[in-house]
């Protein structure tokens, strides 16, 4: 019904219809109309509506070029396939309901999520035309205990590609991207496999570019941002998107390959946001302070707790900076 309405006022352009003839000609009610208008307002359309005159479509969010990431990701094996959706509940969760017909490198990319997933059930804010909501579809052969450092090679891709489009962009170990000490990114990596073998694995990724910080729920403001926040420029999101697959590419293969993710653990150190802060690790109710030394050869961090060197595998810890 949405995408009906969203037909006919596209097919009026600069002209107003009413919601009479809106109900009249889709058979339901005004108020049926009036709900499907709020949300397409709320996904970033642009509608003006006066009581006398109707409705009429001013502005839609700009759409991912398709065309231009499938011609960037040329023989990226991480993308053999790309499935795009102009929206979706979760690429992951599709991802996960699909897995017995996906094949291994398939991407699912949305313009936006009505459901979006983050780590510990959390949601992820994805409004339409704004943002990177990105899903990768693997089957590698990789034992399921190394399976964590995918999450930390993909932080260390995305902050390389930030960095060279000048974003001064930081990782907060194991699974957040922040800019200027508020969250940019985060990555929810999940699995299915038995203990010697993976079934399937999903990188889901999700990067705040060009929203406005009007578009920030008011929960999120003060810890979430965007680049186009805090640069006062708009991003480019097939360019990064592209970027960063390519370069995940690359690390990923060579991790395949030989269990080798040295160059990103380089990255990770270099701009770790936690490397010499006081910190909070929460694992359900039990709670850690300690000091952050460093990351560790295998990705882990080590920690001073209490005057003791101790190592954390990410796991379900999160982790918060003390102030
Ligand atoms: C986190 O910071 O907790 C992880 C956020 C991951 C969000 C991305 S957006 C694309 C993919 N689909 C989802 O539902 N979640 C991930």
């Amino acid at each position: 019904m949405k995408l009906s309405i969203l037909n006919i006022l596209r097919n009026h352009k600069d002209i107003f219809i009413s919601g009479e003839e809106l109900s009249r000609q889709l058979g339901v009610t005004r108020a049926a109309i009036w709900k499907h208008m709020k949300q397409l307002q709320e996904e970033g359309y642009v509608i003006e509506s006066f009581t006398k005159k109707g409705y009429r479509l001013l502005f839609e969010p700009p759409k991912l070029s398709i065309e231009k990431i499938s011609s960037n990701l040329a023989n990226n094996s991480l993308a053999k396939k790309i499935l795009y959706f102009e929206t979706i509940d979760s690429t992951n969760e599709y991802c996960k309901k699909n897995s017995e017909s996906l094949t291994d490198g398939t991407i699912i990319l949305s313009d936006s999520q009505s459901n979006g997933k983050g780590r510990f059930d959390r949601n992820w804010f994805s409004p339409k035309g704004k943002g990177i909501y990105c899903s990768i579809f693997l089957k590698p052969v990789i034992s399921t205990y190394e399976i964590y450092k995918i999450t930390l090679i993909t932080c260390a891709a995305i902050t390389e590609v930030l960095i060279k489009q000048g974003v001064n962009a930081q990782i907060k170990w194991p699974n957040d991207i922040y800019v200027k000490n508020k969250k940019i990114g985060g990555i929810l990596t999940e699995m299915k496999g038995d203990m010697d073998r993976i079934n399937y694995l999903v990188i889901g990724f999700g990067l705040n570019i060009n929203q406005d910080s009007k578009d920030f729920p008011q929960d999120l403001s003060s810890i979430a941002t965007s680049l186009k926040t805090v640069y006062d420029l708009e991003f480019d999101r097939e360019e990064i998107l592209t970027g960063i697959l390519n370069k995940l590419e690359k690390y990923y293969k060579e991790f395949q390959h030989s269990l080798n993710f040295s160059e990103s653990l380089d990255i990770i150190r270099k701009h770790s946001l936690v490397i010499n802060k006081n910190v909070t690790l929460s694992k359900g109710k039990e709670k850690i302070s300690a000091k952050v030394l460093n990351i560790g050869d295998n990705g882990e961090l080590i920690i001073d707790r209490n005057g003791r060197e101790e190592c954390i595998y990410s796991g379900e810890i999160s982790l918060s900076i003390n102030q």
